[in-house]
């Protein structure tokens, strides 16, 4: 297994969220998380990148326990965190933004991690030296997710990629996912059109309040009568 969670929990104060999540992804997989709005997705991730502490639990990633380890850490170990809402800089450069992403590799040539990540996002190349401000939102959400993979991430996580972006968007967005996996990036995915993740994605774990209520294939999951009526909008 590339992650493997077990028990874990966290709290906001004296209010616990998560209330003992076990997940795995292996390398290479691409795993969504389907869950209503206030079911603890968000909370995971930032359990998972560092950035909110665990109460319980373990966080395994390539073997190493990263439970204890802060954010920066487990950045340098390859796992890479696109937030929710995007968090850019919206007055600096598509290129000073993207760099920032790779701040655990100060002093390394990111010229040919910035390449491919144009490649991905021919878009980006050719605003480079504008302010991300300037940017439509879903070239935003092209510089977050290139942002997180320059810092050459063994496994992402992408927390609603295609939030607020117009349908033809949303399906550049997931393909670009699914080039993520061929360039051997595991990915784990947080998608409000949980029918289109569950397309595209080899495994799904569905949230309720904090537990994960049931896991299965993508297929299987699309194929569930009580997911389709909840969650899919079918
Ligand atoms: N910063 C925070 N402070 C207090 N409560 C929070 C905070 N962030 C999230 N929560 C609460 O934690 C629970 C899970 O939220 P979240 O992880 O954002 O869910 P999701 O991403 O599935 O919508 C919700 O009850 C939410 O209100
Ligand atoms: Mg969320």
């Amino acid at each position: 297994m590339l992650l493997e969670i077990k028990g874990l929990k966290t709290a906001y104060g004296p209010v616990e969220v998560l209330h003992g999540i076990d997940l795995s992804i292996s390398e290479g997989e691409i795993v969504t998380i389907v869950g209503a709005n206030g079911a603890g997705k968000s909370s995971l991730m930032r359990c998972i990148s560092g950035v909110q502490p665990v109460t319980a639990g373990t966080i395994r990633f390539a073997g190493a326990d990263l439970t204890a380890r802060p954010d920066h850490a487990r950045a340098a170990l390859g796992i890479a965190h696109s937030p929710e809402g995007r968090q850019i800089f919206l007055d600096h450069t598509v290129e000073e933004n993207l760099d920032l992403g790779a701040y655990h590799r100060r002093g390394a040539d990111l010229g040919e991690d910035r390449d491919a990540v144009y490649a991905l996002f021919p878009i980006l190349k050719d605003k480079r030296h504008l302010q991300a401000g300037g940017l439509s939102g879903g070239q935003q959400q092209m510089l977050a997710i290139g942002r997180a993979m320059m810092g050459r991430p063994r496994l992402i996580l992408l927390d609603e990629p295609s939030m607020g972006l117009a349908p033809v968007l949303v399906d550049q967005i997931l393909s670009t996912i699914t080039t993520l996996r061929e360039r051997g990036v595991t990915v784990l995915l947080v998608e409000q059109n949980a029918y289109a993740a569950l397309t595209i994605v080899d495994r799904g774990y569905v949230m309720e309040t904090g537990r994960i209520a049931m896991s299965g294939s993508a297929a299987d999951l699309i194929a569930d009568p009580a997911i389709r009526e909840a969650y899919l909008g079918a």
